[in-house]
């Protein structure tokens, strides 16, 4: 299956990919999340893979076929997800944040359903903010020369534009490469197809690529490559 033609370039580099999204428990029964499906990430440890390389998939509630993936994790939370992640970085050459984390999770999670009260308004949600796994693993590298990809979907607004904003983006969290994906009018989420700017940790742009999730993640690492050439044999 997959692409056996694939050129081998990534062969014996160890991948780590995390993809879908994180839920965050607001009761045994109730969580914040939000519509990442998980495809984009998927697309690009399918492609590391066909290329030679050994990857992880760290999948957060992913409801896309995963067959042909040698080793997959499963997390639900932004706490689980960390975990995971900071556990597989040490030996990872390549570490790179596909998922969709949520950014606010419940201050207090009951162990029991919270019940409504005839004739009561709602509680409020007191929210905390979660750690940044991103710029986590970009400060503490868990090798020498290892690889660190994010993703951030943007959109535009009053203080700047996608662009403005992904530069911006690129230059806080201090990843090697950060892939630029303009949402909203039919792009990004849940489409078919991706349009991507992949810029440097200054916000300066190395690679564009539009297309197929699958042809989007091929530019993905041939921009890691460009990054960090494989070591000679
Ligand atoms: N990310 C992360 N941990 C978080 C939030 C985001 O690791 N708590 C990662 C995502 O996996 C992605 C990148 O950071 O690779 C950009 O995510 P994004 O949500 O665009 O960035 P934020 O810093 O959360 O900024 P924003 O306020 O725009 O949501
Ligand atoms: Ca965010």
């Amino acid at each position: 299956s997959g692409e056996p033609q694939a050129a081998q370039d990534l062969t014996d580099l160890r991948v780590v990919v995390s993809a879908g999204g994180t839920r965050e428990p607001i009761d045994p029964v109730r969580f914040i999340g939000n519509r990442s499906s998980g495809r984009q990430g998927i697309a690009l440890a399918r492609a590391a893979q066909d290329r030679g390389a050994r990857v992880t998939l760290v999948g957060a509630n992913l409801s896309e076929p995963l067959d042909g993936l040698e080793d997959v994790v499963t997390v639900g939370s932004t706490a689980e997800l960390r975990e995971a992640m900071l556990s597989l970085a040490p030996d990872a050459d390549v570490v790179v944040m596909t998922a969709a984390v949520a950014d606010f999770r419940p201050a207090h999670t009951p162990a029991s359903k919270i019940k409504k009260v005839p004739g009561q308004g709602p509680a409020p949600i007191e929210l905390v903010e979660n750690p940044d796994i991103l710029a986590e693993l970009a400060r503490d590298r868990g090798r020498p020369g290892q690889v660190v990809v994010g993703f951030a979907a943007e959109t535009g607004d009053a203080s700047g534009d996608v662009w403005h904003h992904g530069r911006a983006k690129a230059r806080r969290k201090g990843a090697d490469l950060l892939v630029i994906n303009p949402v909203g009018h039919g792009k990004g989420f849940g489409t078919d197809t991706n349009e991507v700017t992949i810029v440097d940790a200054q916000g300066e742009t190395v690679a564009q690529a539009q297309g197929t999730k699958r042809e989007v993640a091929d530019a993905v690492w041939d921009a890691v490559l460009k990054v960090s050439p494989p070591p000679a044999a």
